[in-house]
């Protein structure tokens, strides 16, 4: 297989336009067979839903070239539940979790040339995403549905790769109580822009989210969950009904149980805590583990003790054995990794 010609090392987390995406489309009830197409261009009415009301969801998971060559994608069958979740939720039709997977696998074999090459540090990002396709005027879900996935190239997420960031804490919440924060809803991102435009003018590489009833407690990042490693070794990672539930934290528990021994706590991880901690990192498919150096929350400064230079210690072993299992370096759990080429 030829590669394409790219600076696979030098990549960065945007978009690169491939040869091939799949589109699937809703109408009369029920969804038809799809297929790959060459035309990255959607032609929709002035009035579809996704314009008129923002009645959209996507996923996001990542394809790797393992160690010994072959193109493997990570627990794919959970994004296709997660979008079952969010679909339902957003008053959308389900596509079939088999279908989805299937998918995600031919549209990967028809871009392998832009897969990047073991070691490159890059990967193949996959996004699945549907949108509601038909005229609406009146609020309420559309009739006609596209369901779509492409693939693109990326590097690190943030800038400077695994070295510590700067984050604050949002005066912005992310999801209402009882709202939309457990889905993968566009509409969650659209709101996010403000206040991440916001932290980014501020010097700030993210914001930290509170749960949005009473702002004591940590939620999320706009695009990642926290895990945090307290001074006697254990994970623990934020629990509530506003955050989305990350594929890569969930792994993390169990790779964190059972491949290091560690303890782990799902649980309310209140923002007084935050400065006990030794480590701290945000986890998603985009992130991996991101390490935080720094919090802000106005006047108060919480430095990390694991510092600003380096990812620290417990979370190198849990990036390393995550990815390790990821790139096939390391034996994975039972029905985590699919094959595709
Ligand atoms: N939280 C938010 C808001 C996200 O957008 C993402 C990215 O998908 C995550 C967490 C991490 O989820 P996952 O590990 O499934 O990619
Ligand atoms: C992902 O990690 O897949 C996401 O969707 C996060 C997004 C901010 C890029």
């Amino acid at each position: 297989m030829e590669k394409k010609n790219l600076d696979w090392a030098n990549l960065s987390f945007s978009y690169i336009k491939t040869d091939k995406r799949f589109v699937a489309n809703y109408k009369n009830g029920a969804w038809e067979d799809g297929q790959l197409i060459d035309d990255d261009k959607v032609v929709i009415t002035e009035c579809a839903g996704v314009l008129q009301y923002s009645q959209s969801c996507f996923e996001g998971l990542k394809a790797y070239t393992t160690e010994d060559g072959h193109v493997v994608c990570f627990r794919p069958d959970l994004n296709a539940q997660r979008m079952e979740d969010s679909c339902r939720r957003l008053e959308m039709p389900v596509f079939p979790a088999a279908r989805f997977v299937d998918a995600v696998v031919e549209t990967v074999r028809a871009n392998l040339a832009w897969v990047p090459p073991y070691g490159s540090g890059a990967t193949l990002y996959i996004r699945p995403y549907m949108f509601a396709s038909s005229a609406v005027i009146g609020v309420k879900p559309a009739d006609e549905y596209q369901f779509r996935i492409l693939v693109t190239p990326v590097g690190p997420y943030f800038k400077g790769g695994a070295k510590p960031i700067t984050i604050r804490v949002s005066d912005f919440d992310r999801a209402a109580p009882r709202g939309t924060g457990n889905i993968k809803a566009g509409l969650n991102y659209a709101m996010s822009l403000h206040p991440i435009m916001d932290a980014h003018r501020q010097g700030y590489a993210e914001n930290m989210y509170l749960d949005p009833a009473t702002r004591t407690k940590v939620e999320e990042t706009g695009g990642a969950n926290f895990i945090f490693i307290t001074k006697d070794g254990k994970l623990v990672t934020p629990k509530s009904d506003s955050i989305l539930p990350s594929i890569t934290r969930r792994s993390l528990l169990y790779v964190a149980q059972h491949y290091l021994n560690m303890e782990v706590e799902e649980r309310e991880v209140p923002l007084t805590e935050v400065p006990s901690f030794a480590e701290v990192g945000l986890c998603g498919t985009a992130a991996v583990i991101s390490p935080v150096g720094k919090i802000v929350n106005h006047d108060e400064e919480i430095c990390v003790p694991s510092g600003m230079d380096a990812m620290g210690p417990v979370l190198t072993k849990l990036y390393d054995t995550l990815t390790g299992i990821q790139m096939g370096r390391i034996e994975a759990p039972e029905g985590w990794i699919k094959h595709i080429a």
